[in-house]
């Protein structure tokens, strides 16, 4: 098993309404093949749930185990293996990068897990190309790059260590639909190909509904839903989520109301128009 909340809370010390982020969490992130989105509305809590997968932050009460490490960890008990097996994307992605040029950067994880300077180099430059990131790139300061390029050097960063389970925060946010159709096509790969799990935080629901196989609805902290998106969209308190529909299901509900077209759930755009293509009209 890859990683384990039991009713796991989290309270930030500095709360000033002293109410916990997250409270009474049980999930499990199976280490293998996973693709899961968590959605809901800023300040649910997802940032705060998905920084505890990696060990950046500890529950404040409840059970956590991540590949097989407890958490928090016993006095002197090293957690740094784990960085490797879990891959954060943060949401910020400047607060990631640090290094003077991009391809340190990138080469800075392998690097500190014993891998030689040569390998670490070699893992960089595959995951710089994966990324969509060429070798001209290389030598730029990650810091005088556009947002969506900072984002693409985190994520290489984080491939190239070679996690088990890659847990992206927003990793769409300020692209532009090219880009956020060839990341997720990444994702999608790394998931099919490599059987990696992913965890997905986002506010696109066009994304949830063409890539996630599960999805995980944070409300106020707690976790309101756990399932797949066919149950999603049609749950008595969907309305309560602060979610939206995806795109198809927002033409086919239009279609039905002005062409009397039967209203079949299709969550994607290729989907729709194939069933578009047979109604008789
Ligand atoms: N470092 C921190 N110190 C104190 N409070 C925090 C800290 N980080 C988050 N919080 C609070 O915890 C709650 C959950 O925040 P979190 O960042 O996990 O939400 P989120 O679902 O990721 O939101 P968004 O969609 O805006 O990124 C919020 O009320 C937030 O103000
Ligand atoms: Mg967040």
């Amino acid at each position: 098993m890859g990683i384990q909340f039991k009713s796991v809370s989290h309270e930030y010390f500095s709360f000033s309404n002293n109410d916990e982020a997250i409270k009474d969490i049980n999930l499990t992130i199976e280490k293998e093949g996973e693709f899961v989105a968590i959605l809901g509305h800023t300040g649910a809590g997802k940032s705060t749930l998905v920084q505890h997968m990696n060990a950046l932050i500890y529950p404040t009460s409840g059970e956590l185990t991540v590949f097989g490490t407890n958490l928090p960890p016993k006095k002197r008990e090293k957690v740094n293996h784990l960085r490797q097996k879990v891959g954060l994307v943060f949401q910020f992605p400047e607060y990631q990068l640090f290094e003077n040029t991009i391809i340190e950067d990138i080469s800075f994880g392998p690097k500190n897990f014993k891998v030689t300077k040569d390998h670490a180099l070699e893992n960089a430059k595959k995951a710089a190309a994966l990324v969509g990131l060429g070798e001209d790139m290389y030598n730029k300061s990650p810091f005088q790059i556009s947002g969506g390029q900072m984002r693409r050097v985190a994520v290489a960063g984080v491939l190239a260590m070679d996690p088990s389970i890659l847990v992206l925060d927003e990793p769409t946010r300020g692209l532009d639909p090219k880009g956020r159709d060839e990341t997720m096509e990444i994702f999608k790969r790394i998931n099919e190909e490599e059987n990696k799990s992913i965890v997905l935080i986002t506010h696109d629901m066009d994304i949830v509904s063409k890539y996630a196989k599960r999805i995980v609805v944070l409300k106020e902290g707690r976790i309101v839903f756990d399932g797949c998106k066919e149950d999603l969209y049609v749950h008595p308190d969907f309305h309560l989520f602060n979610l939206d529909y995806p795109t198809p299901l927002k033409i086919l509900k239009y279609l039905n109301e002005k062409l009397n077209i039967p209203f079949v759930p299709r969550y994607t755009k290729e989907d729709l128009i194939t069933y578009l293509k047979g109604v008789k009209l």
